[in-house]
């Protein structure tokens, strides 16, 4: 498995809305395990394809945080809401595409989620608390949204600038 590296908003990758997977490929399998290990190793809880770079409907997921809990990878190729609550809830969330920068998103609380496992089996299945945060979060990423794009443009434009810069210290070092 390899450390794939996570692009840095802004980038026109991070923009653009993602092709459909149409076959489990020994490549795509590969890429999950990259993915997930690029995510447990930031770390983070969730990681989609084009913040690595690759145009593909296709994310993963832990959201298990405590230790006493069996870690639970997901692997969701082409997933899609097929329900949401009504009831919303807000999450302070951040990305590991806009690293150190968090901020109150609100969504649906509850969702119901249908994608396409690895095997090429058809799953669904109800996410709530974090998890349902999360699956929405990386589905976004899927069309080229990021949880950014939830606030007031003055806060998103100053998040952008610090990224910029960010960025330019990177490339310098
Ligand atoms: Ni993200």
């Amino acid at each position: 498995m390899t450390l794939r590296p996570i692009l840095i908003h802004p980038d026109p990758r991070l923009k653009k809305v993602t092709d459909p997977v149409t076959e489990v490929t020994a490549d795509l399998r590969t890429l999950a395990a990259d993915m997930l290990e690029t995510m447990y190793d930031a770390p983070g809880i969730g990681l989609a394809a084009p913040q690595v770079g690759v145009m593909l409907r296709m994310m993963v997921m832990d959201c298990v945080k405590d230790d006493a809990t069996p870690a639970r990878p997901m692997v969701l190729l082409n997933p899609e809401v097929s329900w949401s609550s009504e009831d919303r809830s807000t999450y302070e969330e951040g990305c590991l595409s806009i690293p150190e920068q968090y901020a109150d998103v609100e969504r649906p609380a509850e969702v119901e989620v249908r994608w396409m496992d690895l095997d090429g089996a058809s799953q669904t299945e109800r996410f709530d608390g974090l998890w349902a945060t999360c699956v929405q979060h990386e589905i976004d990423h899927l069309n080229g949204k990021l949880f950014i794009d939830y606030l007031k443009p003055l806060k998103r434009q100053m998040i952008t600038r610090k990224m910029q810069k960010l960025k330019r210290e990177r490339a310098r070092a």
